[in-house]
């Protein structure tokens, strides 16, 4: 309500400010009463965090590809919009649409109570969970085993989250890196035990590494996460448009294909 009150406000001022213009340019009547050109729509800029490989990574070409980015360029392309996608660092990416850097953000963003407060989310789009990556040799059966471990995360991540629950939140133990394939170098240079992150990451990362010595291990207590597609507090407009978008390529297949175009025919 208070946002509305305020933008009626600003409307008012606005309209105020060109009402006093239109008097003095009374000398051109005819131009004030033309019709404003319709402004050409702008190409709306979409941050992601590019080395989350199947989500978003960064081609030979430098161009930024993956399952988010094909389901945002298909919402778009059902929402009329135009879109660019931005490689934005995970480390402030939010903030970014604050500073309106960004108009949108995919990065398999964990929809979360506490990001809810600070951004709107679309309808989720993809379903997940954190996966412990362990090597091979490694005694670990279950979360509750990395308690006494050196563990790798990426910094303010739902797995750094789910990761400072088990440890203590200041412990020592929690090794914070700015991206997950960082992480998992660091497990491979044994320098963490354990690597928590999302499933589809870290099960990529292990069948692309075969030579990395991980295995995976999975905790029926981690609970389910849901992506979704933010944009600024208060957007409404942009996010009906993008939920719109959603629907439309969930009923009409589009969504199936881009799923099984990276994760194989399983999809749900
Ligand atoms: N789903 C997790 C979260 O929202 C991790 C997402 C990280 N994404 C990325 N592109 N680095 O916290």
């Amino acid at each position: 309500i208070h946002r509305r009150l305020t933008l009626t406000a600003a409307s008012l001022l606005v309209g105020l400010a060109l009402a006093g213009c239109g008097k003095q340019e009374s000398a051109a009547p005819a131009a004030a009463s033309a019709p404003p050109p319709a402004a050409a729509p702008r190409v709306l800029v979409v941050g992601t965090d590019a080395a989350y490989t199947p989500f978003e990574s960064q081609n030979e070409k430098g161009e930024v590809v993956g399952f988010d980015i094909d389901v945002v360029k298909a919402v778009a392309q059902k929402a009329g919009i135009e879109v660019k996608f931005v490689n934005t660092p995970w480390e402030g990416i939010f903030n970014t649409l604050e500073l309106g850097d960004r108009d949108l953000l995919v990065s398999a963003i964990t929809i979360t109570p506490e990001r809810r407060q600070t951004m709107d989310f679309s309808q989720p789009y993809f379903e997940a969970r954190q996966l412990i990556a362990v090597k091979s040799d490694s005694a670990v059966t279950k979360f509750d085993d990395i308690k006494k471990l050196k563990v790798g995360v990426q910094n303010g991540t739902t797995g750094d989250e789910v990761v400072g629950k088990l440890l203590g939140k200041s412990s020592t133990d929690i090794k914070r890196f700015e991206s997950t394939p960082l992480a998992l170098k660091e497990l491979e240079a044994g320098g963490v035990q354990a690597v928590v992150a999302d499933n589809g990451v870290v099960a990529h990362y292990l069948a692309n590494n075969p030579g990395g010595g991980f295995k995976t291990v999975s905790d029926a207590g981690f609970s389910t996460e849901q992506y979704g597609i933010a944009v600024k507090k208060g957007n409404a407009e942009l996010l009906a448009k993008i939920d719109k978008g959603l629907a439309d390529i969930k009923a009409d297949g589009t969504y199936a294909k881009i799923y099984a175009s990276h994760f194989g025919a399983e999809s749900k």
